[in-house]
């Protein structure tokens, strides 16, 4: 049998982090042979909620998992762990200033990556949730700098899988015949998704989605405001923003990068730009990834027509904009 694994979850009182650990505990993330042990972090206000959440995790009776650490210590929650799903983080509330928000998440973010630099397995694997999370992702890295660059990543794999979602729709097939949709840039309403190169399996043939749906006007207006949007559509329709495609989009971002994509697949990561796709070096920016033996590449050589490069440029001119405000918060 398989040695388990330990998960951290950050913020796991919280609606992602309910909807997230039973996944975890089933195997959705790591496979239905790897064993699992929790490791789930809140603040104190959430102590008692959080314990809640373990006694149900134990009433579950879930084959795979192993043992659960609930706790408000960050350095107990992070110790030994081998991935790290970071949910936990200061919501904007109505009225804040743009600035204290991220000041919260920066403060946060800095002392969580203090944390798992010291306390976490070598090789953890990290995916932040956590808006804003390419930037609260950047700024683990900075303050963690003894994990590899390549192990810290942000989801945009929700973003990616609302895109397979409305071409699906739009064209009335599965989605597990969509493939190679590419959200690039920031988890935000900047972020560009983009199906140039995106293809659906037929009958005659894998044919590419811009064909299939020969409505440009549509692929360049509404699908893309569509998927920009759709959290704030999620939360005006449920109140709530959304938890169980959040929590099922981490699960599949960490499942390909330990498991591997499929073969002809790419999928969206926020990862730590090289500059490729003249997307400026040093930014947690979604690209197009495939991965293998546990590592991400970025997919090269795709083309980039003039429409796409605006879009590219203006999601990465909005992350070093973000990334000014962020390291004007640090003191
Ligand atoms: P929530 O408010 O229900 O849960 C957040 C939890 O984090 C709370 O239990 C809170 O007590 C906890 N928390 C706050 N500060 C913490 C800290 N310093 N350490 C540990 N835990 C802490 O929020 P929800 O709906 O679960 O969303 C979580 C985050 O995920 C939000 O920032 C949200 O914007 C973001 N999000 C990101 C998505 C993405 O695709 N990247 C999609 C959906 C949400």
């Amino acid at each position: 049998a398989k040695d388990p694994v330990r998960v951290l979850v950050t913020g796991a009182a919280g609606q992602i982090g309910y909807a997230l650990v039973p996944m975890i505990a089933r195997g959705v993330m790591l496979g239905p042979d790897q064993p699992v042990i929790l490791h789930m972090l809140d603040i104190p206000p959430a102590a008692e909620s959080l314990n809640g959440v373990k006694m149900e995790l134990i009433d579950a009776a879930f084959p795979l998992l192993k043992g659960v650490v609930a706790t408000t210590d960050v350095v107990e929650a992070c110790t030994g762990v081998n991935i790290a799903v970071m949910v936990g983080g200061f919501p904007r509330k109505e009225g804040m200033e743009r600035k204290d928000v991220m000041s919260k998440n920066v403060s946060i973010y800095k002392s969580q990556a203090s944390a798992l630099e010291q306390y976490a397995a070598t090789n953890c694997k990290v995916l932040v949730v956590a808006n804003p999370a390419n930037t609260n992702a950047l700024i683990l890295k900075e303050y963690a700098p003894s994990i590899p660059e390549k192990n810290i990543t942000c989801l945009t794999r929700l973003d990616h899988n609302r895109a397979l979602g409305q071409i699906s729709e739009r064209l009335n097939v599965q989605v597990s015949d969509v493939k190679n949709v590419i959200i690039w840039g920031n988890h935000s309403s900047t972020q560009y998704p983009d199906v140039s190169h995106a293809t659906v399996k037929t009958e005659s043939g894998e044919k590419p989605v811009p064909e299939l749906v020969s409505d440009e006007a549509w692929l360049r207006g509404e699908f893309i405001t569509t998927v920009q949007q759709r959290g704030a559509a999620i939360i005006k329709a449920r109140k709530l923003s959304s938890a169980l495609s959040a929590a099922s989009s981490a699960c599949d971002h960490i499942r390909d990068w330990v498991l591997g994509t499929p073969e002809g697949t790419f999928v969206s990561m926020g990862v730590y730009s090289d500059g490729s796709y003249n997307v400026p070096a040093g930014l947690i920016y979604s690209f197009p990834v495939t991965c293998r033996d546990g590592q991400w590449t970025i997919v090269q050589g795709l083309s980039v027509d003039e429409f796409s490069r605006k879009k590219l440029d203006a999601t990465a001119a909005e992350l070093t904009e973000e990334k000014a405000l962020a390291y004007s918060c640090l003191t």
